[in-house]
């Protein structure tokens, strides 16, 4: 039997509008309204179209955004001036830095500006090092999509073998630490790994963040298997496909995210949950 297909758009959904909810009753009880700021330094064309979806999915949550565009020459100084004064702003809960950032910026400089409390990318290195203590305030939003679609499947972690191909520090390295405080067993395969296949094949849960269309072909990938593909690539013809070769593979896995609609939608409802709770616990503190 093929795969079931998780339907990442519908699961998204249904999380997005338990927030809308949420925030409604978090306004009525407390008179807070979830804040968000976001910031792009330049104009570039993938940052701008990501950086619109995560205003316009804020706005049907009820979350308030402050949006920041930044010329893309723009010093350090006055990014960094920024975003402290963003901490400071009781009505911002959560503060987003559009990455890549300019060469000349110094991204951990500006990422360590920002306040713990209110990370919700969870990009700061008190956020990333906490993932290995089981501490974080916030966990980054692309990982935290994963676990959630797992857990909406109930597909067992713990004692599973996961294997994760990737290890970049947005996904695969947080997602790796995510899934062993889940008790799961976690080998991180990356661009130098020789032989993948060895790997793949023992997965349990096979998790795919490498950004190389047709990567995963399905003799790589054990019967039964659950196959998440976090890839998004454009092909030439203008097709946007995942990392994995989905029709092979399905008729092989037990389940399987699709691309687009699978993993995706999940990263901007992270960010809508992970700006909400910040609003419910700052509120709750005062
Ligand atoms: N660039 C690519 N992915 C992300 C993300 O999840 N957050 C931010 N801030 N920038 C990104």
């Amino acid at each position: 039997m093929p795969a079931r297909i998780i339907d990442g758009r519908a699961i998204a959904e249904d999380i997005r509008g338990l927030c809308a909810t949420r925030v409604a009753d978090l306004v009525n009880r407390t008179g807070v309204t979830p804040g968000l700021a976001v910031i792009l330094v330049g104009e570039d064309p993938a940052s701008q179209v990501y950086v619109a979806n995560k205003i316009k999915a804020c706005d049907k949550a009820g979350i308030r955004s402050f949006s920041h565009r930044l010329d893309a020459a723009v010093s350090n100084k006055v990014l960094i001036d920024l975003i402290n004064r963003l901490n400071d702003d009781d009505e911002v809960h959560g503060i987003l830095v559009q990455l890549p950032l300019p060469p000349h910026i110094d991204m951990r400089a500006v990422l360590e500006t920002i306040s713990i409390q209110k990370d919700v990318d969870g990009f700061h290195l008190y956020n990333v090092g906490a993932l290995v203590t089981g501490t974080t305030i916030f966990s980054p939003c692309t990982p935290y999509g994963v676990v959630k679609l797992l857990e909406h499947e109930k597909i067992e972690i713990e004692g599973k073998n996961v294997v994760v191909v990737g290890a970049s520090n947005i996904v695969g390295k947080p997602l790796a630490l995510m899934l062993m405080a889940r008790e799961a067993t976690v080998a991180i395969c990356h661009a130098k790994t020789r032989d993948l296949a060895q790997f793949t094949i023992l997965a349990d849960i096979l998790v795919v963040a490498a950004g190389r269309p047709n990567l995963i072909l399905p003799q790589m990938v054990k019967t039964g298997a659950v196959v998440i593909d976090v890839g998004i690539n454009r092909l030439p013809s203008g097709r946007i496909v995942g990392d994995v070769d989905f029709d092979g593979v399905r008729a092989k896995a037990s389940f399987i995210t699709p691309v687009p609609g699978g993993v995706g939608p999940m990263t901007v409802t992270m960010l809508i949950e992970n700006t909400l709770q910040s609003a419910e616990r700052l509120a709750n503190a005062q």
